[in-house]
């Protein structure tokens, strides 16, 4: 059968934002406002799978908030909210726990990152984490996720639910629905030079706001002067840079910063290299951080405008909540009823 085709994303209320958040995803959000039904999510129950502070989670889920509406999002045309203000996302992901097995859980690779070594300190929350990401998906039956490359294995593991839940209970699906399927096979949109942004410091690991140095990433509210330092310190290898795709074997640091150029640019990264062919770091550099500072100073303009009135993105987040509350109802309404429980 076909759904409706509908964008879900989501971002976590977490520290800062980083500049692989904005090119990996909040940026490529705008580009489906037009064409689909989208809901753009800040995940706050998915960030307190590790503690946060009350008082920054609260200032961080707005700080996501303005983010969002600083890279166009226009809440009118958006449905953009709190996670924790629509209870059919626990709902659903109570039954997607029954559902999920633990063996899939145990090949997550994000959960093996951050539990690190003390395993038996993290919290059930972080190990169930993927469950609940497929309901805030599938809550809405959405189609469509833009994320970044990180979020590639939890969304296979979203698709997998899907079709498990399908499967177990088609018999209950058919007599409810009429239809075979219940929920869609959500498919991550993964596209672009940017999809999976590395740090400054080494081009081996992700940015990321949770790296204990701020020299290895640039932040979306950083001014002028600390991106052009942060670009200017970034790791880089003593060759000039290479004339084509091939020439960045073994060095992940000049790919690393052709992709953030080509991102920023909007230019595909193989006319960034053809463009740079032979040129040396120091120049590269130049041109890299007068293009990072003219794409990003609007933003964070407009970022530190709209976190100046908290009032205003409470209201965002509030008429959201509603307009997704709305849609999730018969959702949540018929999955609790294929599964047999009683209600109206
Ligand atoms: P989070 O909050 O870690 O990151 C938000 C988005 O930014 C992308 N991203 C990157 N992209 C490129 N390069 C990087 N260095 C980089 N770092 C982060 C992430 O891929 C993501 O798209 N589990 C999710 C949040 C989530 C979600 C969802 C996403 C919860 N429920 C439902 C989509 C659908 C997360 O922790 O993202």
């Amino acid at each position: 059968m076909s759904f409706a085709e509908r964008v879900f994303s989501g971002v976590q209320p977490t520290g800062t934002l980083t500049l692989g958040n904005y090119l990996g995803a909040i940026r490529r959000f705008a580009d489906f406002q037009d064409s689909y039904e989208c809901l753009y999510c800040v995940v706050d129950m998915h960030a307190i799978t590790v503690f946060q502070d009350p008082k920054e989670l609260h200032r961080n889920t707005l700080g996501v908030t303005a983010a969002y509406l600083a890279a166009g999002l226009d809440p009118a045309k958006n449905i953009i909210f709190n996670q924790s203000q629509v209870a059919a996302h626990a709902e659903m992901a109570w039954i997607f726990n029954c559902v999920t097995r633990i063996g899939w859980l145990n090949r997550m690779t994000q959960f093996k990152e951050k539990a690190g070594k003390n395993r038996e300190n993290a919290s059930a929350g972080l190990y169930v984490y993927p469950s609940l990401m497929a309901a805030d998906i599938l809550t809405y039956k959405a189609t469509h996720v833009p994320v970044g490359e990180d979020q590639k294995q939890h969304l296979e593991l979203a698709r997998d639910i899907a079709q498990k839940f399908n499967h177990d209970y088609g018999d209950a699906i058919r007599t409810q629905t009429n239809t075979d399927e219940f929920f869609p096979q959500p498919e991550p949109l993964i596209e672009g030079p940017a999809m999976r942004v590395m740090s400054l410091r080494d081009g081996t690991k992700k940015m990321s706001k949770s790296d204990p140095s701020d020299m290895s990433r640039i932040n979306m509210d950083d001014d002028a002067d600390t991106i052009a330092q942060k670009i200017r310190k970034a790791k880089t290898d003593p060759e000039p840079l290479p004339g084509e795709a091939t020439g960045f074997i073994g060095r992940p640091e000049a790919e690393n910063l052709i992709g953030i150029y080509a991102a920023l640019a909007q230019e595909p990264k193989l006319a960034v290299v053809d463009r740079f062919a032979g040129t040396q770091f120091s120049e590269f550099k130049k041109d890299l951080t007068e293009l990072a500072v003219s794409t990003l100073a609007p933003v964070s303009d407009e970022l530190r405008r709209l976190k100046a009135d908290p009032g205003h993105l409470e209201t965002v987040l509030n008429e959201g909540a509603g307009r997704a509350a709305a849609l999730a109802a018969p959702i949540i309404a018929d999955t609790k009823a294929i599964v047999g429980f009683v209600g109206a």
